[in-house]
């Protein structure tokens, strides 16, 4: 893990003066800020060494963006707190569109119209409940929050050259397309069924004391057009929290350049590789959002989400059919939502451009007791354990970046976005871009202590298998084994203290 603090003066100075060319992977240093600014975001950005007392700005998680409201179940429902009061209103039409239910066409609310045919939820709150995260199903019912992600590698020269130059991230299931749609609009019957099993895997510490782990076996069943293709591969996805994802955004392609370390160079086993994009303008970026990094924009994630979840068209994503595929004729033959007079796409323009405000502005909240002994002594475990490789502590967003709500703020959202081989026992075998079925994308852990208060429920990792943060970190493998071992050694006590120290973002 090459940290950008580590980077000297007279690097800085050589990779100034010259051959930096715009876009170059090479260049490692922020060339949004002037010298000036770069030596005192590097200052601040340093992690601590000192855990006798809290950081400066450190309950602020968010900079000036952090809701400091009371930490309870719309904890994650706030706006930035620094967004200008005329944007507000933005904010409050993006949220009720982002709640809005949609309904099948035709329709007499003809604006709200075209459904599916095939969808998992009918509304983006369906699935980021009070925008927090998702959870298994816990019954028959209930499986909304989470889907199957359906993929093939390539199988031609022409597909595996796309896949080369990031046109594509992987190629979708020939009859059910890109996900298990569970649901389909009245009249049709759905795609099939997610089915899991789950089966206990014990886990024992050098001290003795146990923890069940659950194993996941995932299946796509009651399947309506016949089995999946031969070599489609099921991935699971839970629903992220909704905060912070617009400093997310934010945060400087410089910066996360450094974070990464692909060939391992400071032999450190850890080895972060950036996830590289196509996005929806055709430019490649920097993949950033979802559990494999790949969406390079906020913009784009909301655009595959209203197509694959909702089955609603986009001007990004124009197919008012979904994900229904030349196979599934009868989706196909459905009415469709689009209104010409309301504009292209079953939401037009300026539905995806509010649903994308909101996303952007929703503050993650003050961290709670961040100067109590226990939780700085948490802190500190947390750092010797080797957790910061990957979880990151702290950023100054881009100078440059065109929102001033999200500009130049320092936050923590304890990541360093890149995609890091987890192991076997998270992997599943399907590749999305760059990231193979082993790499996972760190998530940010701000607001994550919050989980339970928000969504009543607890449940972690991409396919929320985890019911509590420890069996979290006991699922890491890979890149991460030795800080899951380092953890594993503490005492009980000083476990506790690193997973308070968790509970306390
Ligand atoms: C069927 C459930 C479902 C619905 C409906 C849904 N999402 Fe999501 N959302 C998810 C899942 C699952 C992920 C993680 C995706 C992945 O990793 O592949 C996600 C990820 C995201 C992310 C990226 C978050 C991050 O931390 O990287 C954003 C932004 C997002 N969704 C916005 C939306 C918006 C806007 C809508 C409505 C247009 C929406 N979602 C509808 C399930 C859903
Ligand atoms: C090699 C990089 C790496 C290291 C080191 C690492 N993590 Fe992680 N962490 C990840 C990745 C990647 C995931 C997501 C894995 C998944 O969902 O399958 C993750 C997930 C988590 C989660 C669950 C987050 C969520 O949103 O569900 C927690 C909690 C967590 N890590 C804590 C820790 C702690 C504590 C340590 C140190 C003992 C640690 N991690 C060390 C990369 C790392």
């Amino acid at each position: 893990m090459k940290r950008i603090f580590a980077v000297s003066l007279s690097v800085l100075a050589l990779a100034l003066a010259g051959q930096a060319v715009p876009g170059d992977m090479s260049v490692k240093v922020r060339r949004d800020l002037t010298d000036a600014d770069r030596v005192r975001v590097e200052s601040v950005t340093r992690p601590t060494a000192d855990f006798t007392r809290t950081e400066q700005f450190e309950a602020m998680q968010a900079g000036a963006a952090t809701s400091i409201e009371d930490p309870d179940r719309r904890a994650f429902s706030h706006v930035s707190f620094n967004l200008r009061p005329e944007d507000e209103m933005r904010f409050r039409l993006g949220n009720s569109l982002f709640r809005k239910l949609w309904v099948a066409a035709p329709s007499s609310t003809q604006a709200s119209d075209g459904l599916g045919p095939f969808y998992n939820a009918r509304s983006c709150e369906d699935c980021h409940k009070d925008d927090g995260r998702g959870h298994p199903p816990e019954g028959a019912a209930d499986a909304t929050s989470m889907f199957l992600r359906l993929a093939r590698g390539p199988n031609s020269a022409a597909e595996k050259q796309a896949l080369q130059e990031h046109l594509v991230v992987n190629f979708p299931d020939p009859v059910y397309g890109r996900q298990l749609q569970d649901k389909a609009v009245p009249g049709l019957a759905a795609e099939g069924q997610m089915t899991i099993r789950y089966e206990t895997v014990p886990f024992i510490f050098p001290d003795g004391s146990k923890v069940d782990l659950r194993k996941p076996t995932y299946s796509a069943t009651d399947l309506r057009y016949g089995l999946l293709g031969m070599d489609t591969t099921v991935s699971a996805r839970v629903t992220p929290a909704m905060i912070g994802l617009g400093l997310v955004e934010a945060i400087a392609d410089d910066d996360l350049k450094a974070n990464a370390d692909p060939d391992d160079r400071d032999h450190d086993g850890i080895s972060g590789r950036l996830q590289m994009v196509t996005d929806s303008k055709g430019r490649l970026r920097i993949g950033r959002f979802g559990w494999k990094a790949e969406n390079a924009a906020i913009r784009d994630q909301t655009a595959h989400a209203f197509s694959g979840d909702i089955g609603i068209s986009t001007p990004d994503m124009p197919d008012p059919n979904g994900d229904c595929t030349l196979a599934e004729t009868d989706c196909l033959a459905r009415p469709n939502g689009e209104q010409k007079r309301l504009g292209k796409g079953e939401a037009p323009e300026t539905v995806v451009s509010l649903v994308t405000f909101y996303a952007q502005h929703l503050a993650p909240p003050a961290r709670r007791q961040s100067g109590f002994p226990d939780i700085l002594e948490g802190k500190k475990l947390f750092y010797q354990s080797g957790c910061v490789a990957c979880h990151r502590p702290k950023y100054v967003t881009s100078r440059e970046w065109p929102e001033p709500s999200l500009r130049f703020q320092l936050i923590w959202p304890y990541s360093d976005f890149l995609l890091h081989d987890m192991g076997d026992g998270l992997a599943d075998s399907q590749s999305v871009g760059e990231a193979s079925g082993k790499e996972w994308r760190t998530p940010p852990l701000w607001g994550i202590g919050l989980t339970k208060i928000v969504s009543r429920l607890e449940f972690f990792l991409h396919d929320g298998r985890a019911r509590t943060l420890e069996e979290a970190i006991l699922w890491h493998g890979g890149e991460a084994t030795r800080a899951r071992a380092n953890y594993a050694d503490l005492t009980g006590d000083d476990r506790q203290k690193l997973i308070a120290f968790l509970e306390s973002l």
